[in-house]
């Protein structure tokens, strides 16, 4: 029987292996990306940059439970031109995916024209969904706003790009959205960001675990694997095939991204989990994701991609 193999493409990036870090994990510093990228894991993303360092908001802004975590950090990070001295420096031959966030549109057609300036050629992923920077909306819940950023980045933006997006909850959320994304040369989407403003609490001190924003926080991990494989599920049936997606959300071993795969990622990234775990997680879901294509009979993740079949009554 010839070989299993697990590797997975977006654009012209070749991934070896398909788990990388959901952004905003193990990323902030060059040691925390090296660290990634001498694991199993296929490639890296930054941390979400903004153009100017940022310390984020106050501690603790992070918190995990037996089911997942809660997070409210504020968008610290060093700034965008350390991230892409990071890469220009860096000796990997493994992918980097450059992840921008600014706090205003202005601020992220900045940041994007600085990339689209600089040598890098690689996958920039604009975020539209951080819901931790007290009095700003997640973009994509507001159609409009995405519509005239897309049109704005596009007008000057040539290099691949995606998309991270927040969870959406209707059937006709993902009609709007996909309509509107699907006019745009977008190279992938991310499919989910953190179920942004739950709320953890804890029972015997009778209060909320994280300090900003009263207790509010993106909630991650195992609670929202089910939303997450709905996203992509959803956005795989309705974007035309040229946009891929990165599957993110509750993935905590090799069956929960198999699952996202038969959903239609192309890619999956790991968040909470790599957070508790560390980066040696990357060689564990590597195992148990060929482990079970082994037991299925399947040799490339194309043979299951997608595939998700109907109610077998
Ligand atoms: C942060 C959280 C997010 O979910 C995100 O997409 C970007 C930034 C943060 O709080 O730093």
């Amino acid at each position: 029987m010839s070989k299993i193999s697990i590797s997975a493409s977006i654009s012209h990036e070749q991934f070896e292996h398909p788990f990388i870090n959901a952004a905003g994990v193990f990323d902030e510093t060059a040691k925390d990306m090296d660290e990634v990228l001498n694991s199993e894991a296929g490639g890296v993303t930054t941390k979400s940059a903004t153009l100017e360092p940022r310390p984020g908001n106050p501690l603790p802004r992070y918190y995990n439970t037996e089911f997942g975590s809660i997070n409210s950090m504020g968008l610290p990070n060093q700034g965008l031109e350390y991230y892409l001295d990071y890469i220009k420096n860096s000796k990997t031959n493994k992918p980097i995916d450059l992840s921008i966030s600014g706090t205003s549109m202005e601020d992220n057609l900045k940041a994007l024209k600085i990339v689209q300036a600089s040598s890098f050629e690689g996958l920039c992923e604009l975020n539209l969904s951080c819901p931790n920077v007290v009095g700003k909306p997640q973009i994509a819940y507001d159609y409009d706003a995405i519509k005239e950023t897309l049109d704005a980045v596009f007008s000057f933006y040539t290099k691949p790009l995606g998309v991270k997006l927040p969870p959406y909850f209707d059937l006709q959320q993902y009609d709007a959205v996909a309509k509107i994304l699907n006019q745009y040369t977008l190279t992938y989407i991310n499919t989910i960001n953190s179920v942004g403003n739950g709320l953890i609490i804890d029972p015997e001190t009778e209060s909320v675990v994280i300090k900003p924003k009263g207790g509010f926080g993106g909630i991650g991990g195992s609670y929202v694997k089910p939303v997450a494989l709905a996203n992509v599920r959803a956005f795989r049936q309705r974007l035309k095939p040229e946009i891929k997606i990165i599957g993110t959300g509750g993935v905590n071993n090799g069956l929960d991204a198999f699952e996202l795969i038969l959903c239609g990622a192309d890619l999956v990234e790991v968040g909470t989990a790599l957070a508790k775990e560390g980066p040696q997680i990357f060689e564990r879901l590597n195992n148990e994701l060929t482990q079970i294509m082994k037991e299925k009979g399947y040799q490339n993740l194309s043979d299951f991609r997608g595939k998700l079949k109907e109610y077998q009554g």
